[in-house]
């Protein structure tokens, strides 16, 4: 197994991005671009794992995708059914915690109990925290934490713990109502690369620009500290 020399990231989200064009330039069905980017979230857990990450949080459905046909809408909430029902086993095996962050009372009641018991089983899981992101929107986030949370602790107690990694696939480079607060001091990737070309090796190419990074929080840098003091007369 390679081993890695950079410091590793404890939360990496992912917007996963380009199933459409993917499956378009291969003249299929969008669908198809979905479907086998679920195979793409199934290599990146797995890797995760490997590397140890200890949060990913996939952007699967965001509550403007309501607005795509209603055919796509059905496909996606569809494979979502289909992942929770065969890939539970699979988690609780892997030591995978699976969570659903987002609205629920949009979903079609059948999810709903499938999410619950897809989060009851795997809760023990320690070895990745997987967050799929579902019928999700920050901003509603956001508000929703606001009516009680006050403190910055408190929103991230409501929220999810800060992102240090947001890689987003297929070229874009927006955030897309993805992880606003919580993304307040994350390093981003942006790939060119298709969501279904997405696997162990894109990861590391992320880690690897992430580890070239200088994260300085607003403060200084802790190398360059002192050039960066001297004040210019
Ligand atoms: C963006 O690509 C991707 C989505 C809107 C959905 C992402 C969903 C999956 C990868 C599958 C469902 C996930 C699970 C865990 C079951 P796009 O369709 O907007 O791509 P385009 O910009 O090329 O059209």
């Amino acid at each position: 197994m390679m081993t890695s020399t950079f410091s590793i990231p404890a939360h990496v989200a992912i917007i996963m991005d380009g199933n459409g064009r993917w499956a378009s330039a291969r003249s299929l069905p969008r669908f198809e671009g979905h479907r086998e980017g679920v195979h793409a979230v199934r290599r990146t857990a797995e890797a995760a794992i490997r590397l140890g990450i200890q949060t990913l949080t996939l952007y699967a459905f965001s509550s403007d995708n309501w607005k795509r046909p209603k055919t796509e809408v059905r496909a996606l909430l569809l494979l979502l059914r289909h992942y929770l029902l065969t890939e539970i086993e699979e988690c609780r095996r892997k030591g995978i915690r699976l969570s659903v962050i987002g609205r629920r009372d949009r979903l079609p009641g059948d999810l709903i109990p499938l999410i619950e018991s897809a989060e009851g089983e795997t809760a023990p899981g320690s070895r990745l925290h997987l967050r799929l992101a579902v019928d999700y929107s920050s901003r509603d986030a956001i508000l929703n934490a606001s009516r009680n949370a006050r403190t910055r602790e408190e929103f991230t107690h409501a929220l999810g713990p800060d992102v240090d990694l947001l890689i987003r696939t297929a070229g874009e480079q927006r955030l897309s109502d993805f992880l606003l607060w919580e993304c307040a001091y994350a390093e981003m990737v942006f790939l060119p690369l298709s969501w279904p070309d997405f696997g162990e090796q894109s990861l590391r190419e992320a880690l690897a620009a992430y580890g070239r990074r200088v994260r300085k929080f607003g403060g200084l840098a802790a190398v360059t500290g002192e050039a960066l003091e001297y004040a210019p007369s």
